[in-house]
């Protein structure tokens, strides 16, 4: 039985993909790296840095932990301003009523995501007060797939694993729910992971009778 639901926020609650496409875009430019919206995909669920690791593969050079560290915090300067622009109307469809739905049949709902802008995020869409729990990029040491993040949006809420569901927009998302013993929602991205126990096209298609069958 399903007493909590953990939903990642880039790509299930709001729609900021776009944002740091064009933040790790403008940074490839400038060091001159092949970038594409093919190698976009893969930074779906992973940290900053992770990101970043994945698009120095490209790199002619190689980086220090420094450079590495300063491309990171560059990157984040890019999309945090174009984040200033983000606002309620970027929630995604069905997001808030799915939300609001599970509360009122007294389930417990969390964020669980790799961002580490993630109360940024939330203020600016004006959800900072709406969730049991957060649990986020600044409170975890290791990323999706690893269940960190998700183990510790049940534990705040002091509900077990078995009976959290996860929404989720990314593989490496589905994978960290399944290997934190919790049942997934897939969507977006995610909507053909074999392993998935359910999926959906958008939030708008989910009822809260969907997810307490499962
Ligand atoms: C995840 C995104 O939610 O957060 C990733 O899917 C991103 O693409 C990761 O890299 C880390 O985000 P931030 O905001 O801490 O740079
Ligand atoms: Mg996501």
């Amino acid at each position: 039985m399903i007493k909590a639901v953990i939903f990642d926020l880039d790509g299930v609650i709001v729609s900021t993909d776009e944002f740091h496409y064009l933040g790790w875009q403008k940074l490839a430019d400038e060091e001159g790296i092949f970038f594409n919206r093919t190698i976009n995909e893969r930074l779906r669920g992973v940290s900053r840095l992770e990101s970043l690791e994945i698009i120095l593969e490209k790199a002619a050079k190689s980086y220090s932990p420094e450079e590495k560290k300063a491309l990171a915090e560059k990157k984040n300067g890019y999309y945090r301003e174009l984040l200033k622009t983000l606002s309620p109307s970027d929630i995604l469809p069905g997001a808030i009523e799915l939300v609001n739905a599970l509360k009122n049949a007294g389930i417990k709902v969390a964020i669980g995501s790799s961002s580490k802008n993630t109360p940024f995020i939330l203020r600016q869409i004006g959800l900072a007060d709406t969730f049991d729990a957060v649990s986020d990029g600044n409170q975890i040491k290791k990323s999706k797939p690893d269940p960190e993040v998700f183990l510790l949006a049940a534990s705040k809420m002091q509900i077990s694993p078995g009976h959290c569901l996860v929404v989720e927009d990314a593989d490496a998302g589905v994978e960290a729910a399944l290997n934190a013993g919790m049942k997934c929602l897939a969507v977006g991205s995610a909507y053909n992971h074999p392993q998935a126990h359910l999926k959906a096209n958008s939030l708008s298609e989910v009822s809260v009778e969907i997810l307490c069958n499962l």
